[in-house]
């Protein structure tokens, strides 16, 4: 079963426990909280204050995205307060490997992210032994509402590839532009979870679950 992880980017933050509500009776999804620092990425958003009383009204599991240039602070101040997946950007530390250990020790699942423009080469096969999970992104990070970018399913074959040449088992999750137009195309090619944020809010609470089913079929 593909998990979705609607984006909380495109809700209505003035209304953020209704629209956690909505989601409680809705299975197999995860809820993506998008943090961006203002120099990874040039967007700012939210961070660990607002995740931890996001953690406190619900039970769903909560699939943290990090686009930031300090990984680690934030992993040491999240300990304990009900991340499920805490995902991290590959371009944004030069000591990958023991951040992803590091982060096993916290979280009960690790991801890391690589951006449109970075290779999967790029990443020591030892990084990829110990995740749980790699987000691909399929749009530069930083904005939803962005187009879905192609070439995505050429990386994503190349992973599925590498997967199957080594035996690793973390999930693969896409993340930018996702929709009911690409989303079985995209788990044909190897995608087990799928972000979606514009896609899922567009048409208010009534369609959330209606656009999430959707995605699945
Ligand atoms: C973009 C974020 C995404 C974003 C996706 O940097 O990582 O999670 O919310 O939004 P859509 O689905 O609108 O492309
Ligand atoms: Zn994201």
């Amino acid at each position: 079963m593909t998990i979705i992880s609607p984006s909380l980017l495109s809700c209505d933050f003035m209304n953020i426990e209704s629209e956690l509500n909505c989601f409680k009776n809705i299975s197999n999804i995860w809820l993506h909280l998008d943090v961006m620092d203002g120099h990874f990425v040039p967007n700012l958003t939210f961070g660990p204050p607002i995740i931890e009383m996001i953690a406190k009204k619900t039970s769903i599991p909560l699939d943290a995205h990090f686009m930031v240039t300090n990984p680690e602070f934030h992993m040491d101040v999240l300990k304990d307060k009900g991340v499920h997946n805490f995902t991290f950007h590959a371009e944004a530390t030069p000591h990958l490997l023991d951040l992803v250990k590091k982060g096993k020790g916290i979280f009960p699942s690790v991801g890391i992210s690589l951006r449109p423009k970075t290779p999967v080469s790029s990443v020591p096969i030892e990084v990829y032994a110990k995740i749980d999970l790699l987000l691909v992104m399929s749009v530069e990070p930083g904005f939803g509402g962005q187009s879905f970018i192609e070439n995505t399913y050429s990386k994503l074959d190349e992973i599925s590839t590498l997967k199957k040449k080594h035996g690793f088992k973390f999930v693969v999750q896409v993340d930018g532009g996702v929709s009911d137009k690409n989303a079985s195309n995209l788990i044909k090619h190897g995608a087990q979870n799928l972000v979606a944020g514009s896609y899922v809010f567009k048409g208010g609470p009534s369609e959330y679950q209606k656009r999430i089913e959707a995605i699945r079929a």
